[in-house]
């Protein structure tokens, strides 16, 4: 039902009437010191992407690079439990993995969970008219890269540690409730990357309010010390051809190309779904923020206002 012609955040294949499979894999290098963190993060990172989909996960296999000869064991121990705590967090099952001898660490898991056929959330399905809403603040990529040249100040990178380990269940849980018209997770095309492929998908153009967009805090201070990842700049030189309204080398922007990792949806809604999304999020005490809108396509898909 949903292959990758659409950059999807997951494979989709009916097996019944009322259920279809949602699958996907995702492995990720460490971005913090503590191998039980690293685990929580890539599992929660891993588990994203049913959540993007609307669906429901069930199962979890590991998938761990390990260099052995340089590293004790107890470390892939360690991240390998941090894995299993988000998992039972997220209530489910460990079904098995596979281990496999690298010169880099490297850790994720494959992830399979179910959906109904009929209310499946895709990322090319957006309208003119909706409107749009992120659910965790950006900047975990620049964080990290401060984290690994030991420039982040505690309280900002506990900050970053605590929206990584959060799972994205409560904000989908509440899409669907609200009849979401389309979603992605923002990971590591970055803000506007996810965003392009919404708007490219439906052929419609997303128009963001800049000022809205949440950006964690610290952030600003260390983008002006110059903690920027590659991936930051290279988000940035792929997609601005696709941008209206900004210049190209505006560092304010780039949080908003900052590769995510377990970053939050982006959801499209209708206004009255969007109304109803922020009610709920308020008592469910979710994150959410309303960034912008969907309109008719226009010269490019992105423009700020
Ligand atoms: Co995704
Ligand atoms: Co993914």
């Amino acid at each position: 039902m949903v292959g990758p012609e659409t950059a999807d955040d997951a494979g989709v294949y009916r097996i019944g009437e009322e259920c279809a499979l949602v699958e996907t894999v995702d492995i990720i290098t460490p971005l913090v010191d503590d191998p039980f963190t690293f685990g929580r993060i890539a599992a929660a990172n891993a588990l994203s992407d049913v959540y993007a989909m609307g669906g429901r996960p069930l199962t979890a296999m590991n998938l761990a690079f390990f260099p052995a000869c340089e590293l004790d064991i107890g470390i892939l121990r360690d991240i390998l439990a941090g894995g299993e705590a988000m998992l039972s967090d997220a209530g489910v099952c460990l079904v098995g993995g596979h281990t496999v001898e690298d010169d880099e660490l490297k850790y994720g898991l494959a992830v399979t969970g179910i959906v109904h056929p009929q209310k499946i959330v895709r990322n090319s399905t957006a309208r003119p008219g909706d409107l749009l809403v992120m659910t965790k603040p950006l900047g975990v990529g620049i964080i990290a890269t401060a984290v690994k040249a030991d420039m982040a100040p505690a309280d900002v990178a506990a900050e970053a540690v605590r929206w990584m380990t959060a799972l994205n269940a409560k904000a989908c849980g509440i899409m669907l409730e609200c009849e979401a018209r389309a979603c992605t997770d923002v990971t590591g095309f970055g803000l506007i990357g996810h965003a392009l492929e919404m708007a490219r998908g439906a052929g419609v153009t997303i128009r963001l309010e800049r000022d809205r967009i949440p950006v964690m805090a610290g952030v600003a201070a260390l983008i002006r010390d110059g903690l920027v990842p590659a991936g930051c700049y290279r988000n940035r030189d792929h997609f601005t051809e696709y941008l209206t309204n900004c210049s190209s080398n505006d560092d304010e922007l780039l949080p908003f190309f900052d590769p995510q990792t377990s970053g939050g949806l982006l959801i499209a809604l209708s206004p009255q779904g969007a109304n109803r999304f922020f009610k709920l999020a308020k008592d469910k005490n979710c994150f959410a923020s309303a960034i912008g809108e969907v309109v008719d396509r226009r010269e490019r898909y992105i423009e700020f206002y």
